[in-house]
């Protein structure tokens, strides 16, 4: 069973951000799967790995996308971007170095800040 799954109403409405939502939602699933199975700690840093840098390019295709509209919520929804990057960076640091393992209270943790973030922040630039 997936640990996330799309619902219509996580739709910002534009087409491409919520493919790379929905892109997002499958990696951290793909992640989940891999924990549960047991996979070897280099398949789960692969997946990690992954999710890190496709979020890095989602975060910043959403920052030009409000950039280039002139949306007023820029800075603070740039902030939180930064804010979590941070955080999951020095997550899979700490993950390389062998100085911690992935749970399902961090994997818990990615999936109900990407649901805030999408119904609560991304879904402030929609143009709906
Ligand atoms: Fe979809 Fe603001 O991240």
């Amino acid at each position: 069973m997936p640990l996330m799954t799309w619902q219509d109403s996580y739709t910002v409405h534009v087409s491409e951000f919520d493919a790379q939502h929905k892109h997002l939602i499958d990696l951290l699933n793909q992640l989940h799967n891999a924990m549960t199975k047991g996979q070897a700690s280099d398949v789960l840093g692969k997946i990690l790995h992954e999710l890190v840098s496709y979020t890095k390019i989602h975060f910043q295709a959403e920052e030009h996308y409000m950039k280039a509209k002139g949306y007023a919520g820029y800075a603070s929804h740039k902030a939180e971007h930064e804010k979590l990057a941070g955080q999951v960076m020095a997550f899979q640091k700490e993950f390389i170095e062998g100085r911690t393992s992935l749970s399902a209270q961090l994997l818990t943790f990615l999936k109900d800040w990407l649901t805030k973030h999408i119904v609560q922040v991304d879904k402030q630039y929609s143009p709906n």
